[in-house]
């Protein structure tokens, strides 16, 4: 069974990663109406993985007992100021999500729920690999300075997304 506190904090994250995925796509539709064929696949495919981690929040909260409610998700921008800002802000995303994830980690401990901490370790992980993932195409982009996005595009289509 979970408290309400770990209910809540496990709720909290369905917006979250709900959120995340309206984003990704958000920016996906804006860079391929841009003409980058490349780096919208690779936003759209996150989108999906992050709608994949919305419904894993959903089915644990139900199969333990709790209730997972579908939330309300604020309207992502419609527009980016750029292919290296829009990176910029899709690795300050995810160290956000990063740090949301560890406070479950953090309640886990405190009230000595150790299959929450169990099952929440998968998202550590999986944290670790998407900010390592983006830090590596803000990596690219910044040896490719301002230039050579198409370069860069048909790059991209040969990165994969985390699992
Ligand atoms: Fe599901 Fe990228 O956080």
């Amino acid at each position: 069974m979970l408290s309400k506190k770990i209910e809540k904090i496990l709720n909290d994250q369905i917006e979250k990663e709900g959120y995340s995925s309206n984003l990704y796509l958000a920016m996906a539709s804006w860079a391929e109406k841009e003409g980058f064929a490349g780096i919208s696949q690779w936003l759209y495919a996150q989108a999906e993985e992050e709608r994949m981690h919305m419904l894993k929040f959903v089915s644990f909260i139900n199969e333990r007992g709790g209730h997972a409610v579908v939330p309300a998700f604020a309207k992502p921008p419609v527009k980016f100021e750029g292919i290296k800002k829009m990176f910029d802000q899709v690795l300050e995303h995810e160290q956000f999500i990063t740090k949301s994830i560890n406070e479950i980690v953090a309640l886990a401990i405190k009230e000595n729920d150790f299959a929450i901490n169990n099952w929440i370790q998968w998202f550590v992980t999986e944290q670790m690999e998407e900010e390592s993932n983006v830090q590596t195409i803000i990596d690219k982009l910044n040896l490719l300075g301002d230039k050579n996005f198409y370069i860069f595009d048909r790059d991209i289509m040969g990165l994969r997304t985390a699992e």
